[in-house]
Order: C-alpha cells, then structure tokens, then sequence
C-alpha cells in the first residue's frame, strides 16, 4: 500500500451500496422525467458511472470539467463545458453529480453556470460532504454555496482520497475513500 494512503474511511462495498441506494432513490423522485445527469469531471467519473447504472429508468448522461485544487489547497474554480451542451439541457431536468462538497464553490459555479442554460430545473447530488464548522474565508468560499439536494455519506473534514478523488493526480482509481497521509 502507498505510504500516502491512510485510514480507510469508507470502504468499497459500504460506497457501492449507498450508490445503488440512491439510485433507487433518484429513479423514484424522477419517476416520468428523463433527467440528464451532469457529472463533474474528473473526480465524479466512477460515481458518474456507478449510479447511471443503478438507474433504472431512462437518463442522459453529460459531463462538465471543473478545477480548483492544487494539491490539497483549493483556490478560484475554474469551468469547462462541452459544445453544444446548452441544446441539450435546454428544457429538462438537470442533475449534477460531484463526488465531494467542501467549501461548495464549485457546486455553486456549476449551477450558476448550468441554469443560464435553461433547463427546467437544477437539482444536485454529492457522494461525500466534510463536516466543517463554518466556511473557509477566501476564493474557494465565493459565490453563495448551494445546499446539494442528495448527500451519500458526511466525512471527517480531512483531505480525503479514492473513488475518484486525487491528490496531484494519483489515487482516483481506489475503490474506497481513505485519509491522505502527509509527511512523517
Ligand atoms: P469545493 O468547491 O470546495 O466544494 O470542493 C469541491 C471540489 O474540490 C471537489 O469536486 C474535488 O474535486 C475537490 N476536493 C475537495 N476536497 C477534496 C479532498 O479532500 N480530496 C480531493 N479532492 C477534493
Ligand atoms: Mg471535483
């Protein structure tokens, strides 16, 4: 095991089952609309995968780019859109998915965003959000933070690896959600 990767704070199955739960939970509040899933890469592509395939029912499937970290410093987010997305949200239900909610500035970017382009609604679903007292002062913290509509599990606020989250690139291929361990 890489000397990076501390405690295990959810493992595998615990996070597999939780997706498969709130994907029942989705197709259920859905029932008779066919959202578009909008996934917010990359950090949301194994989540992306695994509840599209926990849905029952018809969905579409988009993905927007966003980056703010560096390192485990987050900083301004920046926001990347797929041509032609606009006509295909126009008019329809809108879920975007993003695999942790911290500060919720890029949550909040990405509704914004998305909501200028007129789709009938913007709901949203995070995996994992930190326990945090009160906001962090600074950029991260702008614009208002969007309250996500379905959580997946509440974490200790540590940097936190796997089931698509990075550090520097590395670890999103773990199958369960672990403690970065820094220095020695
Ligand atoms: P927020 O904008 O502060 O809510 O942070 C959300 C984004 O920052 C997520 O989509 C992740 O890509 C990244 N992020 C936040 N916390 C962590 C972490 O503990 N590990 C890895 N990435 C993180
Ligand atoms: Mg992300």
């Amino acid at each position: 095991m890489a000397a990076e990767i501390g405690k295990i704070l959810l493992p595998a199955d615990r996070i597999a089952g939780r997706v498969r739960q709130l994907g029942r939970r989705l197709a259920r509040a859905y029932t008779g609309r066919e959202p578009v899933l909008v996934a917010v890469m990359k950090g949301s592509f194994l989540l992306a995968a695994d509840l599209a395939r926990a849905w029952p029912g018809p969905i579409d499937v988009e993905f927007v780019s966003a980056e703010s970290y560096d390192g485990t410093r987050p900083g301004a987010v920046r926001l990347r859109l797929p041509r032609g997305l606009r006509s295909r949200i126009a008019g329809r239900p809108v879920l975007v998915v993003d695999d942790i909610y911290d500060t919720g500035a890029t949550l909040a970017k990405v509704c914004r965003t998305l909501e200028a382009l007129g789709p009938a609604e913007v709901r949203t679903l995070v995996l994992f959000r930190k326990r945090r007292a009160r906001p962090r002062a600074g950029p991260a913290a702008e614009p208002a933070a969007v309250r996500p509509d379905w959580v997946g599990f509440d974490i200790p606020d540590r940097f936190v690896i796997g089931y698509g989250l990075d550090y520097c690139g590395r670890y999103r291929n773990l199958p369960y959600l672990a403690v970065l361990r820094q220095g020695r």
